[in-house]
């Protein structure tokens, strides 16, 4: 027993020599050290043998397979070591490579605008007021003195919805909503910021549907000095110092007198160039005194309030100040436009 004991662990050793992978090394454990392999085999044989051979027996046959693990064990580690090695040098993380950038997104260039002249007009204690885009046709024309079938209505097409409701043609629907939830209460100072829709053939300079700020003051003894005086002070911020404005008389429903307002050309200080067509002047907004019909329909009494009101177009604004020649760039999205004003 002892002879084929010995034998076997030659055996098992010369074999375990040839063994060069994981999968041939488990197959050598179970074939030596398993339920039914030949060490057992030997052991469970052990009975018959006198009661003085069997310790020495046992003993020989407890250290062949010691001998037999011990070798299985070493090339375990091994493998396992070797395993390791190669996970690690897959996982090598090479921190000399640059960086890649973060692709963070940016606000677009009209709601930048938007908050520029925000700020300027919050700088001069107003708040900003929002309305709705889909509106009544009573707040859009009726409570702004343009009552159904006036001429004036035709100077923004409208999208309607249904006879009573339609997409707001500016903003000026929020002046009258404010008026009526401050139920006659002054000093009203608001400006108005959002989307209008007008049915206009879209090109270079018209879209259907832009951004208005509209602003709105009305207190005891509000004049016309004071809406120059607030125009000239935004348009200096916004545009420079340099800046000037003038006032030419227009005619709008809900405001009497009324009086559109240009500013220097940023472009050419004045002197005239292809973005003000040589006149030096560049049409920026529409104004006027609140019309006494629209503070009555609002619940204002004219005889002991006045204000006043203006609206711009955010585009022609931005377009005027980053010299930006297509309205359409606004809306395509294409960012090799909208890149360019990530940090304004
Ligand atoms: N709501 C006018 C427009 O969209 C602009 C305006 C506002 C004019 C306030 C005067 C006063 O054309």
């Amino acid at each position: 027993m002892r002879e084929r004991l010995e034998a076997l662990k030659a055996e098992a050793l010369e074999e375990l020599a040839q063994v060069t992978n994981q999968q041939q090394l488990n197959e050598m454990r179970i074939k030596y050290l398993g339920k039914k392999g030949p060490i057992t085999e030997v052991l469970r044989g052990m009975g018959a043998l006198s009661a003085e051979e069997r310790p020495v027996i046992g003993q020989v046959a407890n250290d062949v397979r010691a001998a037999i693990e011990a070798v299985i064990e070493s090339k375990q580690a091994e493998y396992e070591k070797a395993e390791t090695e190669m996970r690690l040098r897959a996982e090598t993380i090479d921190v000399t490579l640059p960086g890649r950038p973060a692709a963070a997104g940016a606000a677009h260039p009209i709601s930048k605008v938007i908050q520029q002249i925000e700020d300027i007009f919050i700088g001069m204690g107003y708040t900003v007021a929002e309305g709705p885009e889909v509106e009544q046709d009573y707040y859009n024309f009726e409570a702004l003195n343009l009552p159904k079938n006036h001429p004036a209505r035709d100077m923004q097409d409208s999208f309607y919805i249904t006879d009573e409701i339609l997409m707001r043609t500016h903003t000026s629907p929020v002046q009258v909503r404010t008026m009526e939830k401050k139920r006659g209460q002054v000093p009203v100072k608001i400006i108005c910021p959002g989307r209008v829709y007008r049915r206009d053939d879209d090109d270079a300079t018209h879209s259907h549907m832009f951004t208005q700020i509209e602003g709105l003051v009305i207190d005891r003894n509000i004049r016309m000095s004071d809406l120059k005086g607030t125009l000239l002070q935004f348009v200096q911020e916004l545009f420079g110092k340099q800046t000037q404005i003038r006032m030419r008389p227009s005619f709008f429903p809900f405001t009497e007198p009324s009086a559109e307002v240009d500013v220097t050309c940023a472009m050419c200080g004045g002197k005239g160039c292809r973005v003000c067509k040589q006149t030096g002047w560049l049409e920026i907004l529409g104004s006027g005194m609140v019309h006494p019909r629209v503070l009555e329909m609002a619940g204002y009494d004219p005889e002991e309030y006045s204000g006043f009101a203006f609206g711009l177009g955010v585009e022609r604004i931005a377009m005027l100040k980053y010299d930006i020649e297509d309205i359409r760039h606004f809306y395509t999205n294409d960012l090799r436009f909208l890149k360019q004003f990530a940090h304004l």
